[in-house]
């Protein structure tokens, strides 16, 4: 019989005969991975030790001190909650509860197209969730399509559908001259690109650019669209963000579903509910009819099964029991609206701000630019100033989260932007 010795000495030569990777060694080659532009701001912000540091990186709302909120109807909604409910898993669609809640936002609360049971929506893990549900779905039944993706977008754009290996193109969206829509580039593009092309349009708030068309300019996108027989996908990850009122928000998809596209739509209750972490959103994609939107659900089903299996039920839970008990619906949008109006009165504090100082350059896209963020304009080299001169920390591509300035820091970032562009 071999001794264990020689086993051992056969099985290492066998493993170099594969080449010259060693049992021990079968991540060797992986390098570490780029970092991620957005994240990767808050990990420099927290190993800061300056007491002047400033974070309008990330895309999570704060108050007037700068911390984190949890809204009452969230708090109001775990305590209706508590104890009540069981762990059950949920089916792979989700809380039938919470989609049809959410159903009602992105479509109308009277909506036929939800009477006729169009609709084909599943429970998704957050907005981001729901974009790559969509991609790999986008790609299981459309293999030959690609994605037209507005320039610029949220960086994670790019990494769902190229993940879903999904080819990307690109359309004008942002016009760095004026800092607004290159509406007149966007509409050629959506011409320009082949029948029945698939578009990425964020429903408002833009992010990055805080830029959104106006209804007037939906209209025409939806137009062109329409001619061309487009498939509109709309990511919708601040509806309530923009305006105050989630259901003038919608208003851009309201204008594709009356001119009778089918669209693709990703929600999410991250921003609007301050459920970041809890992970709740929702996917629909819309059907010529009933029978067709059952085979699509049940093959975004099919999709997320080797994936999560099925969506947690915790965050689900609280937004199906706020959006259905009308006191905490009402709560909740009085809070959205708070949380709007505060980033609205910010972006004015900032631009006044920056005028009192003499600033040579115009900040007017500031109050312009709508929702979480404003594409300030700063160069990358301007950025990096901000950072090392003044421990304020914001992604390159000089994009300010208007949910991090405050009554207490929106002075100190002013005189630091003035500082660092007035020479520009
Ligand atoms: C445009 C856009 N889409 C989707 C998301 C997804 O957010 P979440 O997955 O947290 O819902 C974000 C978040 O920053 C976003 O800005």
């Amino acid at each position: 019989m071999a001794t264990r010795t020689a086993i051992y000495s056969k099985i290492l030569q066998k493993s170099s005969n594969f080449g010259t990777r060693s049992m021990s060694s079968w991540w060797s080659h992986v390098e570490p991975a780029p970092k991620d532009p957005i994240l990767g701001v808050t990990e420099a912000f927290l190993a800061d030790t300056s007491p002047e540091k400033v974070n309008v990186g990330v895309g999570a709302y704060r108050d007037d001190n700068g911390k984190p909120v949890v809204l009452e109807c969230v708090r109001e909604a775990e305590r209706r909650i508590a104890g009540n409910q069981n762990m059950e898993y949920l089916p792979m669609g989700g809380s039938v509860k919470m989609v049809d809640e959410t159903l009602k936002l992105a479509y109308g609360e009277n909506s036929d197209l939800i009477k006729e049971k169009r609709i084909a929506a599943v429970q998704a893990l957050s907005g981001t969730g729901a974009c790559r549900l969509f991609a790999d779905f986008q790609k299981r039944f459309r293999p030959e399509s690609q994605i037209y993706i507005p320039v610029p977008t949220w960086s994670n754009h790019h990494n769902i559908w190229r993940d879903a290996q999904v080819p990307q193109r690109t359309f004008h969206y942002y016009h760095p001259e004026t800092k607004g829509l290159d509406f007149a580039s966007l509409i050629d593009d959506v011409k320009n690109a082949p029948n029945g092309s698939f578009f990425l349009l964020h429903a408002c708030a833009h992010n990055p650019t805080g830029v959104d068309p106006t209804e007037e300019q939906w209209k025409e996108i939806s137009y062109q669209m329409k001619v061309k027989g487009h498939f509109p996908f709309f990511d919708m990850a601040y509806q309530g963000f923009a305006s105050g009122d989630p259901e003038r928000d919608a208003k851009s998809i309201r204008i594709f579903l009356e001119d009778g596209h089918l669209i693709g739509c990703a929600q999410s209750y991250a921003k609007n509910m301050g459920l970041y972490g809890q992970r709740v959103g929702c996917l629909s994609v819309l059907c010529d009819d009933e029978k067709q939107a059952v085979a699509v659900k049940s093959q975004l089903q099919q999709i997320a099964r080797p994936m999560y299996s099925n969506p947690p039920v915790h965050g689900a839970l609280m937004v199906s029991t706020i959006l259905s008990s009308p006191d905490l619906k009402e709560l909740w949008l009085k809070e959205v609206k708070v949380m709007a109006d505060r980033i609205i009165g910010m972006r004015t504090a900032l631009k006044e701000n920056l005028e009192k100082l003499g600033s040579p350059l115009s900040w007017e896209h500031i109050t312009e630019q709508i929702g979480m963020f404003c594409y300030s304009g700063m160069t990358p080299e301007q950025v990096d100033r901000l950072r090392s001169e003044y421990h304020i920390y914001m992604t390159r591509n000089g994009r300010i989260s208007m949910a991090g300035v405050t009554t207490g820091n929106v002075g100190y970032l002013a005189n630091a932007i003035n500082e660092v562009t007035k020479s520009a």
